[in-house]
């Protein structure tokens, strides 16, 4: 069974193999809807896509952004909102675009990943909204 370590947490779980990580950091009482750079982390464990529609909408608030530090191949491929999201300028939801902000090899949204052997996590990764890449 692939294993989780969560990294900022010093947490691992063991999970079956195509888990949802999302659902999973859930049960392990670890938040990953950490909202942007922290900000709305409290109200985002609660009020996020997954958790308003059932799943039905995943992948739709950006909320559950995570970076995947080892083990990227031990993933489903980015699904297509991840795409949209992180690399073309096109999504308006409550956090725009992710594109151009970094990391765009390493994140994923949680809720849209599926484990498929061992990974490690960072969760909340940081946004740099000021940064030289955000508005290009
Ligand atoms: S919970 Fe909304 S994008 Fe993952």
């Amino acid at each position: 069974m692939p294993i989780v370590k969560f990294v900022k947490e010093k947490k691992e779980i063991e999970v079956a193999e195509g888990a949802n990580l999302r659902a999973e950091a859930v049960k392990a009482g670890i938040n990953l809807n950490q909202g942007l750079n922290g900000f709305g982390a409290s109200v985002n464990k609660y009020i996020n896509c997954t958790n308003l529609t059932c799943g039905l909408m995943s992948g739709s608030c950006g909320t559950c952004r995570v970076l995947i530090t080892k083990g990227m191949e031990n993933t489903n491929g980015l699904t297509t909102k991840e795409w949209l999201r992180f690399k073309t300028p096109i999504m308006p939801d409550p956090i725009p675009c992710l594109a151009f902000v970094g990391h765009e090899d390493t994140m994923r949204l949680a809720c849209c990943t599926k484990v498929m052997g061992d990974i490690e996590v960072e969760s909340g990764p940081e946004v740099n909204l000021f940064g030289q890449n955000f508005f290009s």
